[in-house]
């Protein structure tokens, strides 16, 4: 048909790239590596995710749920007063989500403005960048100092921040060197910073580090926390953030309905919270097993363990480029982490998770085997 009643007739074409807001063109997006074909026993250990399953409590919860044709809890008060009991603050400064990420996008759209700036300390978690520039957001990096310490670089971080900067993002222990920075470290910009601090604790269980009382004394401090990790629900997503309560309200009306957490996920929560001397045994367990794998990696000539305090190792074999390794590995279907952006300077580097000690075996052996093919 040609032509309207209304006048001319304009392009009725469909231009995608009018159709996507521009702060996404210039974002790649959190990128994971290749996906590779997985067998059903894959050996997985490139996500930091817990080899445990479901506490007893939690599973009684999980075949006891029948109620999937209700909605849930709209701001799963329960759930965030179990979670606000668990860390020992009070509910009304929980805000949870589906896994952390959620909770950081919660975060952005309280705060971030385009051409605002967040400030991270590469190498870090990945999904900083990629989730605040979606947002519009600047993301200044102001790198960690040299390995193996990967020291937070206080001063220079301190000296970036400008009229823009919302947020400080530190990572504690960081993903993915497993630093842990101490305390009067993140005290001293957390003090000094006239904008939010974040601190990402989603491996604060197995430093047993925990910095609680920062976002008691100071009003800019966000702590996020995660059940993915220590409490091994990365299936379920289920993820918080404690929150300054001068900015709650804001947060509030940022927050998704529900707070994007099935009701599945919320009753198998709670059922964990209930079990903690469980998980905190099987962090117990994973902190030996990871003691044990750095132990024997040091066995092997010329391979580097750094210092780590969360669930994972940060690893550098003697070569400069770990590519050929991870996919060795990979094919004789263990797999663990490359960096390959050139800006991480981690390209020598792979990351395992600790698994069980079946798992670690299976890595260990296979890892000093693909090494020794490699290096021939
Ligand atoms: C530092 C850090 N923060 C947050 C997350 C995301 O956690 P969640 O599974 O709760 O989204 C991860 C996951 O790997 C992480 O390493």
């Amino acid at each position: 048909m040609s032509g309207t009643r209304n006048g001319p007739v304009r392009s009725l074409r469909f231009e995608p790239e009018r159709a996507v807001r521009a702060h996404i063109e210039p974002v790649t997006g959190y990128s994971r590596g290749a996906a590779q074909e997985r067998s059903r026993d894959a050996i997985q250990l490139d996500w930091n995710e817990s080899p445990f399953g479901l506490s007893p409590r939690a599973q009684i919860a999980y075949d006891a749920f029948r109620t999937g044709n209700r909605y849930p809890d709209l701001e799963q008060t329960h759930l965030t007063g179990a979670l606000a009991a668990y860390v020992g603050t009070t509910p009304e400064r929980v805000i949870v989500g589906a896994g952390l990420d959620d909770v950081f996008t919660t975060t952005a759209l309280t705060i971030i403005e385009p051409g605002d700036e967040v400030i991270i300390s590469d190498p870090t978690f990945g999904v900083y960048r990629s989730l605040f520039e979606l947002h519009g957001a600047s993301v200044v990096n102001v790198p960690l100092g040299p390995a193996p310490d990967f020291a937070l670089p206080v001063e220079e971080i301190v000296a970036v921040i400008s009229a823009r900067t919302k947020l400080v993002i530190v990572c504690n222990p960081n993903n993915p060197t497993g630093t842990l920075f101490g305390k009067a470290e993140i005290e001293s910009i957390v003090a000094r910073a006239p904008c939010l601090v974040a601190i990402d604790e989603a491996y604060a269980e197995f430093s047993g580090v925990a910095h609680r009382d920062l976002a008691d004394r100071y009003p800019n401090v966000i702590l996020f926390r995660t059940m993915s990790k220590f409490a091994g629900l990365a299936g379920y997503r289920v993820g918080y953030g404690i929150f300054p309560p001068s900015i709650l309200p804001w947060v509030r009306r940022a927050a998704p309905a529900f707070r994007n957490v099935s009701a599945i996920s919320a009753a198998v929560a709670i059922a964990s919270l209930e079990d903690r001397d469980y998980l905190m045994a099987n962090v117990r367990k994973l902190v030996t097993e990871r003691e044990r794998v750095a132990a024997a990696l040091r066995q092997i000539e010329g391979v580097l363990v750094y210092p780590s305090a969360a669930n994972f190792l940060l690893i550098a074999p003697p070569m400069p480029d770990t590519a050929e390794i991870v996919d060795e590995l990979a094919r004789r279907q263990v797999f663990i982490r490359r960096f390959a952006d050139p800006a991480l300077g981690l390209r020598h580097c792979v990351r395992v998770s600790i698994g069980s000690a079946t798992e670690n075996d299976m890595f260990l052996e296979r890892f000093t085997e693909a090494l020794s093919g490699t290096m021939r």
